[in-house]
């Protein structure tokens, strides 16, 4: 593996969460691949589970690992081309260059800015990364996707899936309310992974005017019903993202779509998954996710592995 952007990067889905799988419960087996190698891990936007698990990833391959969170450790970097920088210090040109003379993997975390669709969905910023670095590129969350993330939560379906040779594992994806505009990575490449899985019957939630770009949502089934997609369900991801349509707004606040116990009563005893951080009883009833059926541990554990999976393929194409 070159660059892990999305799941584009990866040849097999199955074949990855099972090599992952297998990492978590051997997770020293590769130490020694990282000796005098080193991860440097940017962050352009905040994060507690991503930072801290790929730290632990890294630390598992025997890496080092540097961490920068370029608001507050970093000159003010201009992101546009062409400025005068009266305002700005250093350009993100010369800092991703400079930054990836110091690492064998470069990790960076970007953002959306939610309000130009077509800069965002371009996913400006990261190709920019991916020219100006001259090492490996891993995506920590960009504009638009969140691959670390949905490998730790495919993986956690695995481990937790019903096996049944005659029926599909249905998973479904609710949009929920929130009080900010949030982006659509979590949602995008949750849809992107699952889609990759031939055992799993997926659907999306979400009210009108919240429909995914079409790339991410393509043969995906959609209601705009909740509890009608609640039915029989077998794993319940929330998740909130701005409208993609209306780009970057909060069209709904509507309370009846946060995930209660009545509405998780209509599934087959469904366990629920969220990335993280969540807003409690915005998002989900403290009922459901204070329940045995909640998951977000074992997926915000997971991310270690699904870093670790992806840390090790780069390391192994640098030997
Ligand atoms: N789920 C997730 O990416 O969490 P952080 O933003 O804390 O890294």
């Amino acid at each position: 593996m070159k660059n892990f952007f999305s799941v584009e990067d990866v040849d097999n889905v199955s074949d990855l969460i099972k090599e992952a799988i297998h990492l978590k419960k051997n997770p020293f087996l590769f130490q020694d691949i990282g000796k005098n190698k080193t991860i440097g891990l940017v962050f352009f936007n905040t994060s507690l589970r991503t930072r801290i698990s790929c730290q632990k990833a890294a630390f598992n391959l025997g890496c080092h690992t540097w961490v920068l969170d370029i608001h507050k450790d970093s000159w003010k970097i201009e992101m546009s081309d062409g400025v005068v920088m009266e305002k700005t210090q250093e350009h993100f040109k010369e800092a991703i260059s400079v930054m990836s003379l110091y690492c064998d993997i470069l990790a960076i975390r970007t953002f959306p800015n939610l309000l130009d669709r077509n800069y965002d969905y371009k996913e400006v910023l990261f190709k920019k990364i991916l020219t100006y670095s001259q090492v490996p590129v891993v995506n920590m969350e960009s504009a638009t996707l969140h691959p670390l993330q949905s490998l730790a939560d495919v993986m956690t379906i695995a481990e937790l899936r019903p096996y049944s040779t005659k029926q599909k594992c249905k998973v479904v994806l609710s949009w929920a309310p929130h009080i900010k505009p949030l982006p659509h990575s979590v949602a995008n490449s949750f849809s992107q992974w699952v889609s990759q899985i031939e055992e799993i019957d997926f659907t999306i939630t979400c009210p009108k005017k919240y429909d995914l770009y079409e790339k991410f949502s393509k043969g995906v089934n959609i209601t705009y019903h909740q509890n009608e997609a609640f039915l029989n369900a077998d794993f319940i991801y929330a998740k909130n993202w701005s409208s993609y349509i209306d780009y970057g707004k909060v069209l709904c606040r509507d309370s009846d779509w946060m995930i209660t116990e009545k509405k998780m009563r209509l599934t087959n005893q469904a366990k629920f998954m969220h990335c993280l951080p969540i807003r409690r009883n915005i998002v989900v009833e403290d009922a459901v996710l204070d329940s045995q059926y909640s998951i977000v541990l074992r997926q915000a554990e997971n991310r270690i592995y699904a870093a670790q999976i992806i840390f090790l393929k780069i390391l192994q194409s640098l030997s």
